[in-house]
């Protein structure tokens, strides 16, 4: 079986990892992949970026690929599934009309409101004047989201109602059409990453990311510096009420509305100090850097499990297995980040970290000239797995002290809050 891969990040890394251990797995393509995927077994990386669809169909259609797996919302929200599907090619990921889950919060509040899945109360707008208004009688804390794609800088939680006014005239003056103001809820995150198949969802083992730059969870939002899994705040029984009230009711929703969902139901959601539960946001995609710590763990092979997704036959696969024990990714990220950041530092002691018994995933990594040099500001995730996750979390940083490049950072608290 031919695969290719959509994407450049840790998390098609992973992908690509997770798909070519597979004995059916013949021949990966990651388009354009990074340093690591250049480095897989069985796998070759392919100089098209995630936007260029026409020329990933057509390269698709070329190699005869059996299965195309996209990582990135961009080109999901773009129409690629369409597109590869109109050409008979199988792929695993939703459509553009399932995709404006992720590409537009207002559309998502609608649909869940109208499945009666619980999530924070809020009203979308089109101008400022009456967002604020909203906001003023809500009261602060405040949460203002844009309606779109922001790349992880378009909600901003407003702790003072002046906050919530700036944010408010900011995401108009950016350009953003619509917002959406809702609800603060108090609580700990956690993702659930489910596989839909259009009909059949299957949750993943749940797992917790660290949005903010610095320990303690404090600074800005990044794409996210680390990740662990299984979270111990969704036990199995959480799992069971996420999969029945929020999950299921959401994929029969999209079904209602004639969206044949085929891919990752990715539900944020926040857990109340009182143990509800309620949708903070939904990614049509793999989580990232949670796909580092999730996939380790599944022992059901990989392309087997998408497969089952694209043909609409997971209820086959249930219940999916998974290896015991915990993992853990810890993102090492280029110094500045999530503001500017240099590139092109030569990163070394990458074999010496795999012989501390760590995969090192690579997100914003080149390899030229046979050294690994850095291309992004997540340039790592160190994946580590262990019979719990103190013993995870042990190995993780084990092997990231052998990693060095200049400016490097990362947090060194990832899982701390499940201890
Ligand atoms: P989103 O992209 O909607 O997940 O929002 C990004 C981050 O903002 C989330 O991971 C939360 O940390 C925070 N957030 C979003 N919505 C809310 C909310 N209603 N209450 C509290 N925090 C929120
Ligand atoms: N880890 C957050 C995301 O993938 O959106």
């Amino acid at each position: 079986m031919k695969v290719a891969v959509i994407g450049s990040g840790g998390r098609e890394h992973t992908l690509a990892w997770s798909l070519v251990r597979s004995p059916e797995v013949n021949h990966c393509y990651c388009l354009p992949g990074n340093g690591g995927t250049a480095g897989l077994p069985k796998t070759e990386n392919v100089a098209i970026a995630v936007d260029q669809l026409a020329k990933i169909c057509e390269f698709c259609q070329t190699e005869n690929i059996d299965l195309v797996v996209v990582g990135p919302e961009l080109p999901l929200t773009l129409g690629l599934v369409d597109q590869l599907q109109a050409l008979g090619i199988k792929v695993f990921g939703p459509t553009k009309a399932g995709a404006e889950l992720e590409a537009s919060k207002s559309w998502t509040k609608q649909l869940l409101i109208e499945a009666g899945v619980p999530t924070a109360f809020g009203e979308t707008f089109t101008e400022p004047a009456p967002a604020q208004a909203y906001a003023t009688k809500m009261g602060a804390p405040i949460v203002v989201k844009a309606d779109g794609l922001a790349a992880g800088k378009g909600v901003i939680v407003a702790q003072t109602l002046a906050e919530a006014t700036t944010a408010i005239a900011e995401l108009f003056d950016q350009g953003f059409a619509k917002i959406v103001v809702e609800e603060f809820l108090p609580g700990e995150e956690v993702s659930v990453l489910a596989l839909c198949d259009g009909k059949t969802v299957i949750p993943l083992l749940p797992a917790q990311d660290h949005k903010r730059i610095g320990e303690g969870d404090q600074g800005l939002n990044t794409g996210g510096m680390g990740a662990y899994c299984p979270a111990p705040i969704a036990p199995p029984g959480v799992i069971n009420q996420v999969q029945k009230q929020i999950l299921q009711p959401t994929a029969n929703a999209l079904a209602k509305r004639g969206i044949d969902y085929r891919g990752v139901l990715y539900a944020g959601l926040m857990v109340s100090p009182t143990g509800e539960i309620k949708v903070l946001e939904y990614n049509c995609r793999f989580g990232d850097p949670e796909t580092q710590a999730v996939l380790p763990l599944l022992a059901t092979p990989l392309e087997k499990v998408l497969m089952a997704c694209v043909d609409q036959t997971l209820y086959q696969l249930t219940p999916l297995q998974w290896h015991s024990g915990s993992a853990v990714c810890v993102v090492v990220a280029a110094g500045g980040y999530p503001g500017s950041y240099r590139k092109g530092d030569e990163i070394n002691g990458l074999a010496e970290a795999e012989a501390q018994d760590v995969t090192v995933f690579h997100a914003g990594t080149e390899l030229k000239e046979g050294k690994v040099l850095t291309d992004g500001g997540r340039v790592l995730g160190v994946t580590a797995l262990g019979q719990d996750l103190s013993t995870a979390i042990a190995t993780a940083y084990r092997g990231i002290e052998q990693i060095n490049f200049d400016d490097m950072y990362y947090r060194r608290d990832i899982g701390h809050k499940a201890l």
